[in-house]
């Protein structure tokens, strides 16, 4: 284990990123009427780029218990809808107010902000069509554990209640925990589902599953300790979006709280839990191994 490298993943998540582009667009409705320009916009923020960590969990998650991966792909797609319009609403100038994301002009600037607000909507809903749909899974309990679990991590107790923390603890002195607390929230609960998105179309329900989302939550949890390190240590250019301004915002971050050296440590020190959670399985699961490592080194 310890001659992994964190090139597996990276390379194997850019070939990965490239096929899924596809399969994003290919989910759109098709633009018709006055209400192209929503659909134009989802397309637009869709295809700005992006790293596809969570649809590649997915498609991961799905090898190790050998599920269909054309199955898995739909769940993938459904994922990066989610993330990603989770990404135009963080940018409104009522959440981070941000003019860039993936490298070019966040959806508000490129369109308007009612229709960044829309085109995250529809995102979100389509999200589940989606998954609802019978070619996600034969079996409908499997549809419906899949669209449960993908609410709860994207709703009130996950995604959206771990945003609404980041946004009121803005100027506020949050501890460590509490500040863990809102990352495994906004950030490590799509992380999460993405990973567990496999036993669920495999019907597993054993010990694997559980250590798959306690790996999860480490890997969700470092994501974003490094997302709130490359705010400071990067260029805008680098990260495609505008660094600095979690400082300005007077964001809680474990940045903020312990400084750089100390936030990679912690992250380093959350890695090495994610690595030891997935002991119970073979090879197979080399790729997730060196992806934990590709989340403490990645560039952007
Ligand atoms: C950015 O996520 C938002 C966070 C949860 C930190 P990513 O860094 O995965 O963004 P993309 O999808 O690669 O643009
Ligand atoms: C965002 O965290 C988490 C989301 C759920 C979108 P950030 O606000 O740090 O993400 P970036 O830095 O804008 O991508
Ligand atoms: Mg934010
Ligand atoms: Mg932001
Ligand atoms: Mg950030």
């Amino acid at each position: 284990m310890s001659d992994i490298s964190f090139e597996l993943a990276r390379n194997s998540l850019n070939e990965f990123a490239k096929t899924i582009e596809d399969c994003l667009v290919g989910s759109l409705p098709r633009p018709d009427g006055m209400e192209a320009q929503v659909i134009e916009a989802m397309r637009y923020a869709l295809m700005a780029g992006g790293k596809r960590l969570r649809p590649f969990l997915v498609m991961q998650s799905a090898s190790l218990f050998d599920v269909d991966l054309k199955l898995a792909r739909r769940v993938a797609v459904a994922v990066e809808y989610i993330h990603t319009y989770s990404l135009i609403h963080d940018d409104l100038p009522a959440m981070d107010d941000d003019d860039m994301r993936r490298g070019k002009p966040s959806v508000h600037r490129q369109f308007d902000e009612a229709t960044a607000i829309l085109a995250g909507d529809a995102l979100l809903t389509n999200a589940f069509e989606i998954l609802a749909d019978e070619r996600t899974h034969e079996d409908a309990h499997v549809r419906c554990e899949l669209i449960t679990a993908l609410a709860k991590a994207a709703g009130a107790i996950g995604m959206v209640g771990g945003q609404m923390i980041d946004l009121k603890a803005e100027n506020q002195n949050l501890h460590e925990k509490q500040i863990k607390r809102m990352q495994q929230m906004k950030t490590g609960a799509l992380i999460v589902f993405s990973c567990e998105a496999g036993a669920i179309l495999a019907k597993v329900k054993d010990e694997r599953r559980k250590a798959l989302i306690g790996y999860a939550g480490d890997i969700g949890l470092a994501f974003q300790i490094i997302d709130d390190l490359l705010d400071v240590e990067s260029s805008s250019d680098d990260i495609g979006k505008t660094a600095g301004k979690d400082a300005r915002a007077g964001k809680a971050t474990l940045v903020s709280l312990m400084g750089v050296k100390e936030a990679k440590q912690a992250a380093e020190a959350v890695i090495d839990d994610a690595i030891n959670q997935l002991k119970l399985f073979d090879a197979k699961a080399d790729i997730l191994r060196s992806l934990a490592l590709f989340v403490l080194h990645r560039a952007h």
